[in-house]
């Protein structure tokens, strides 16, 4: 029998439990022991819950059992601290913490692998997707090339609600926290900062060094309007969060913001609260993850494979490589890539348009006056940024033309 301990009572840390219940057989099989769930830290109490027999308040009654053989940190903050202790009490860590991993990651997996342990985040990136694993067990082969993600189901419903609906970013997202999928702060999501610490995760995995999430260049939803949409239909094309790093000529770019792809591309149909995760190693080709990135259930069935794979491995590291070595990301200037612009005027008045960007196709929408748009041929971030600052913008949405191969 493995005993375990739960860190956090909440939407996963309930699921994690739930899924050990329902699945005790399979499970019990599949990690070669039964696992049982002996301690769940909380400050709530569950009066009536069957959970409540097992909830403790004070952290030091986990560290301190000696039978407690995985911790699962299911709970924010302080968890730096509770896994480190659970680290150092000879415990493996399973988490779904990706603010956790970004930050401690390469520390993390080395207090680990010192003392033949094992910490464990399948769940930090893509919800119940696997792709964690993949990365560090079956694409070893490769190099990889590049990864490009729609990883935040949260803007990902309000894109999809805004493409289909024309709802407006407010509507949407006020309707996306009344059905609980935006948080009532919803900072992290639409200002893409969740999305970009899971790109810093997958490219740290990918490459080995780690890569600072603070400074992959990060924007948001929150500009995206129902006008860029109403171009976006006129091209064939959404507007979709990608969080996507690539290495080319030696050097690794990362970025996370709002692209327009079209119908060709990978990602298009990933809709709604859904993920999409595309991966391209030199040897594999394309490989493709898709499902649920979030909610109680999918995360919770990431966690609890970590918990078996830890219970399979106990005394064993299985070894990750992932050093604190700083991967420098090269510069977004240098990125080359097509824009989609929007400037003010009319289409009769596209000459200042033409003198910077050369003689761009103008597309114009029925019912927005004074203004129209064009898509310019792929340009460094630089010049593009040098040519904008001569023309009366009003927004520009950079095109992500990722093919399958
Ligand atoms: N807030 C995240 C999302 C949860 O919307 O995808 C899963 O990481």
């Amino acid at each position: 029998m493995a005993k375990i301990a739960v860190l956090g009572y909440g939407t996963v840390g309930s699921g994690v439990v739930e899924i050990l219940d329902a699945n005790a057989e399979s499970i019990s099989k599949k990690a070669g022991q039964p696992i049982e769930v002996k301690s769940v830290l909380d400050l709530r109490d569950f009066p009536g819950d069957p959970i409540q027999e097992k909830i403790v308040h004070d952290i030091d009654l986990i560290i301190n059992d000696d039978e407690i053989d995985v911790v699962v940190e299911v709970m924010g903050e302080p968890a730096f601290t509770f896994v480190k202790r659970a680290l150092e009490a000879g415990k493996s860590v399973c988490t779904s913490n990706k603010a956790l991993v970004a930050a401690h990651g390469a520390e993390l997996l080395a207090m680990a692998k010192e003392r033949s342990l094992n910490f464990m985040f399948e769940a930090s990136v893509g919800g119940g997707i696997p792709i964690i694993r993949p990365l560090n067990q079956a694409l070893t082969a490769d190099e990889i090339t590049k990864i490009t993600g729609i990883m935040n189901g949260t803007t990902n419903y309000i894109l999809t609600k805004m493409s289909n609906d024309g709802s407006s970013y407010e509507e949407v997202l006020k309707e996306a926290q009344a059905l609980g999928y935006a948080e009532r702060n919803p900072e992290a999501d639409v200002e893409g900062y969740d999305a970009c610490r899971k790109i810093a995760i997958l490219t740290s995995l990918a490459d080995g060094r780690t890569v600072n999430f603070e400074e992959i260049t990060t924007e948001g939803i929150t500009k995206i309007s129902n006008e860029d949409f109403a171009y976006a239909r006129k091209l064939n094309s959404v507007i979709k969060l990608l969080a996507t790093s690539y290495r080319k000529d030696g050097k690794v770019y990362a970025i996370t913001a709002p692209f327009l792809i079209d119908t060709t591309h990978p990602l298009y149909n990933v809709n709604g609260v859904l993920n999409g995760i595309y991966v391209n190693g030199n040897m594999v080709g394309d490989v493709m993850f898709f499902g649920a990135g979030a909610g109680k259930l999918p995360t919770a069935s990431a966690v609890v494979g970590d918990i078996i794979d830890c219970v399979k491995h106990k005394g064993t590291n299985v070894c990750v490589i992932w050093d604190d070595e700083k991967l420098e990301l090269a510069p977004t200037r240098d990125e080359v890539r097509s824009f989609f612009v929007r400037v003010k005027g009319n289409a009769s008045d596209t000459a200042m348009v033409k003198e910077q960007f050369g003689d761009v196709e103008i597309i114009t929408v029925d019912g927005l006056d004074n203004e129209f748009g064009f898509i310019t041929d792929k340009m460094t971030e630089e010049a593009f940024d040098k040519a904008a600052a001569n023309v009366d913008m009003i927004s520009r949405i950079r095109i992500d033309d990722t093919k399958l191969q």
